[in-house]
């Protein structure tokens, strides 16, 4: 099977995963267990679509299953609240919005399935996704080359809408998120030696890690040590000792939740009781499974539930109605991606996708959940970034660090 390590430079890798997508699609007849329907929203099922034309189709892509759902999850629940609004509304352009989820399992290799389905046989006008980075590196290309628009709501690392004029996102990005993580640091905490602990097969972590590194250098910091690790491990004692060694003030992580569990239960274990820093793809309510481990401990991210603008307690409010719980940031990024997809569909001078992505890339002062949301030159979006400080594995309101000044 397809490893993730190379999806992060190699251009060939990503070609080699599309071919590899498509044949399995079509050489293998598809086995009808991945990329499998997960329910949507507007009345039809993606087994018995409505006859085309009749509805404002809209494809999702997501982690529903594995180490990383509940990133899938929350961003389909956000994307779900805004189509029922949507439609309450009476649609986009007069026609419903129907909304068709498929489970990639946390895989680049069923993204590429999952999107391949959405466009060729679902022929939906637009995608939402991914959440992470090395997974919206692989469907991305996709959506490229058939020429249907894709909005990440999350995917921070830079790479991600450089594939072409078809991707954007509403997210910042990591160069940003790693100077965020940097100055809380070396500002607030007053912390001028540490380590970092990233994961070497994720696009996002060894973005992350080294935009971390760069920015902490530049505020006159020093890395003490630099350790990896891969998907799927689960014992980071190794690592964490060496780190120990080194007498690091703090350690960076920028990971996934379900590892950042892991590793704040075992460095306490070993007795290394220093704060870790991480991104946003420490956000979860998994990590309540840390305990008190994550006390002390602080992430970046693109939002806080307890910001007080109107709009944001609204959406929190309204998030809970229906889910019954409270909306983390991929929630709320789910929500404004598919929001700002229908705002430019109304504006769209078609439906086609260039049109579409046009209006898309065309989006500027969108008051969105999670900021003002003004897609650039290079299909980004600007935002203010928060930091999130964790109690008890429940994040609280620590700061606030405004975007670049352009
Ligand atoms: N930014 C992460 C990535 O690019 C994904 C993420 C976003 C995770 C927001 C959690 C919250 O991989």
């Amino acid at each position: 099977m397809f490893t993730l390590s190379g999806v992060r430079s190699s251009k060939l890798t990503l070609a080699a995963m599309l071919v590899s997508g498509l044949a399995a699609l079509v050489g293998c007849g598809e086995k009808k267990d991945s990329a499998a329907p997960a329910g949507n929203t507007g009345g039809s099922t993606a087994t018995t679509p409505a006859p085309e034309g009749a509805t404002f189709k809209v494809g999702h892509y997501a982690s529903l299953t594995g180490s990383e759902a509940t990133f899938g999850v929350s961003t389909d629940n956000g994307i779900k609240l805004a189509v029922e609004e949507q439609n309450a509304a009476g649609g986009v352009k007069g026609k419903k919005v129907e909304l068709i989820t498929y489970d990639n399992q946390g895989k680049p290799q069923e993204s590429v399935t999952a999107v391949t389905r959405l466009i060729q046989q679902d022929k939906v006008l637009a995608v939402l996704g991914e959440v992470a980075s090395s997974r919206s590196l692989a469907g991305g290309p996709v959506c490229q080359r058939l020429g249907v628009p894709m909005i990440s709501p999350s995917s921070t690392n830079p790479d991600v809408t450089a594939v072409g004029d078809m991707i954007s996102r509403v997210c910042f990005i990591d160069p940003f998120q790693g100077y965020v993580g940097a100055k809380f640091v070396a500002e607030n905490l007053k912390k001028t030696k540490g380590a970092t602990l990233y994961n070497r097969a994720q696009a996002y972590s060894s973005g992350l890690n080294t935009n971390f590194k760069e920015a902490f250098a530049k505020l006159g910091g020093t890395v003490v040590d630099e350790q990896a690790y891969s998907d799927g491990d689960n014992d980071f004692s190794a690592q964490l000792s060496a780190i120990k060694a080194k007498g690091a003030e703090f350690i960076y992580v920028p990971g996934y939740y379900t590892e950042v569990v892991n590793i704040a239960k075992q460095a306490r274990k070993l007795g290394l009781n220093v704060p870790l820093i991480g991104g946003d793809g420490w956000d979860s309510e998994e990590l309540k499974n840390a305990g008190d481990a994550l006390n002390g401990c602080y992430f970046s991210n693109h939002y806080s539930h307890e910001d007080p603008r109107p709009e944001v307690q609204e959406f929190v409010k309204k998030y809970q109605a229906k889910f019954g719980k409270v909306p983390d940031g991929l929630a709320a990024l789910g929500y404004d991606a598919a929001k700002i997809l229908f705002d430019a569909a109304a504006r769209a001078q078609s439906m086609s996708g260039k049109d579409l992505a046009a209006a898309i890339n065309a989006t500027k002062d969108y008051q969105a959940i999670t900021g003002k949301i003004t897609i650039d030159a290079n299909r980004n979006a600007q935002k203010d970034a928060v930091v999130l400080e964790l109690v008890n594995g429940v994040p609280k309101y620590a700061a606030t660090i405004p975007a670049p000044k352009n």
